[in-house]
């Protein structure tokens, strides 16, 4: 029987990530190894080109990203042709450098909605995963300042060995940020956070603790609080549908214009990644060869090709698959049916149990991980 023929996807989210520049220095940074720098950005009019051919696409909302997005000085003026266009706005950011600064004129120029990231539940933890002093006490300050302009708020906090002991912590400080709603993301161990991993990784007792948290306080801020939980990979059962799978609901453009079907997929080698500065969005979206790569079901290897769960999954993560099988086509390792999974498993409970784990390999332009700044004293 012939295989059933499916509609191309239309993608309804479009990440910006409009700079790699950012005063933070997180250890699970998701931007790619190699930063893009200032000089190869984008300029205004080719951003507001590539909104505007979002939208044509039918992308509804944008994710304004970075590195720290709020780095531009443009970013009024991007946000504001988002809303032109019928974009919905989502400022994501670290509340810190100039974000606090261009809050006003954002909110002027119609955005919608901050997605604040924390890295702790207080300045000790927050200061030192996030590499800067002070950075806790701005985002106290950025997050009271989008409550007072009556902005929807969101708290992202990313989870590892060094703060996953503080859950319960991070869920008050969003209740006490008054924000609607607050993501407990677990490290996602590729790029930057792989080569952290030895550092960031907690004990599947810790991840089954912190799991049981947050359903505690879901019951409980029924009304107050709705809270998303991204489950670690490394001791679950089934992969993630990472990015709703490849190619089908988001696109990612990088500072310097490149287009990619996720933020990590210049981690897999061979993959074409085409330009807005050379192709229209929506050519990019249904013919790039990297968009076509992995896109829906027929590149699948068994046991993923005849699992019931291949539209559910989508594969799992291709960059994970890269990572740690040395093929962007392997089944993700994350799902128990890899004849990896035993391995990836025993991997992280090693390195999890180790009493005395790496120093935090910092990020910064222009840093390898080749040639980290190696738990550097927070400055
Ligand atoms: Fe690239 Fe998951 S991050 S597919």
């Amino acid at each position: 029987m012939n295989a059933p023929i499916r509609p191309m996807p239309i993608p309804i989210g479009l990440l910006a990530e409009l700079t790699h520049r950012c005063p933070l220095r997180c250890p699970y940074c998701s931007n790619p190894m190699a930063l893009d720098r200032r000089s190869s950005e984008l300029e205004t009019e080719d951003w507001k080109r590539v909104f505007g051919e979002a939208a044509a696409l039918g992308v509804l909302h944008v994710h304004l990203s970075g590195g720290e997005p709020t780095a531009r000085a443009d970013i009024a003026e991007l946000t504001a042709h988002c809303a032109k266009v019928g974009l919905y706005t989502n400022l994501i950011t670290s509340g810190v450098g100039q974000a606090s600064a261009r809050l006003p004129a954002l909110f002027d120029a119609g955005l919608d909605h901050v997605q604040l990231s924390v890295q702790g539940a207080g300045q000790a933890t927050g200061d030192l995963i996030g590499g800067l002093a002070g950075a806790h006490a701005a985002k106290l300050a950025f997050a009271a300042e989008v409550v007072r302009l009556g902005l929807p708020l969101t708290v992202n906090a990313v989870i590892h060995r060094g703060n996953i002991h503080e859950v319960e912590a991070i869920i008050a400080l969003a209740v006490a940020m008054q924000a609607k709603r607050l993501e407990i993301a677990h490290t996602q161990y590729y790029g930057w956070a792989y080569a952290n991993r030895a550092a960031l990784m907690p004990t599947r007792a810790e991840a089954d603790a912190s799991v049981a948290v947050v359903e505690a306080a879901r019951e409980r801020l029924k009304g107050t609080l709705v809270i998303d939980l991204v489950l670690p990979d490394y001791y679950g059962l089934y992969p993630k549908p990472c990015s709703g799978g490849w190619a089908r609901r988001s696109l990612n453009v990088t500072p310097s214009g490149k287009v990619l079907p996720c933020h990590a997929a210049e981690s897999i080698p061979g993959l074409e990644f085409w330009s807005v500065r050379e192709h229209d969005l929506a050519e990019i979206w249904r013919s790039s060869p990297a968009f076509t790569a992995f896109r829906g079901t027929d590149w699948m290897p068994e046991p993923c090709h005849s699992c019931e769960r291949r539209e559910r999954d989508w594969g799992g993560c291709r960059c994970q698959a890269m990572a740690l099988v040395g093929d962007a086509a392997a089944t993700d390792p994350a799902c128990s049916k890899s004849p990896h999974h035993a391995r990836m498993v025993a991997l992280a409970t090693a390195e999890s149990v180790d009493p005395n784990p790496p120093p935090y390999i910092y990020r910064r332009i222009g840093g390898t991980a080749a040639e980290p700044r190696q738990g550097e004293p927070v400055a």
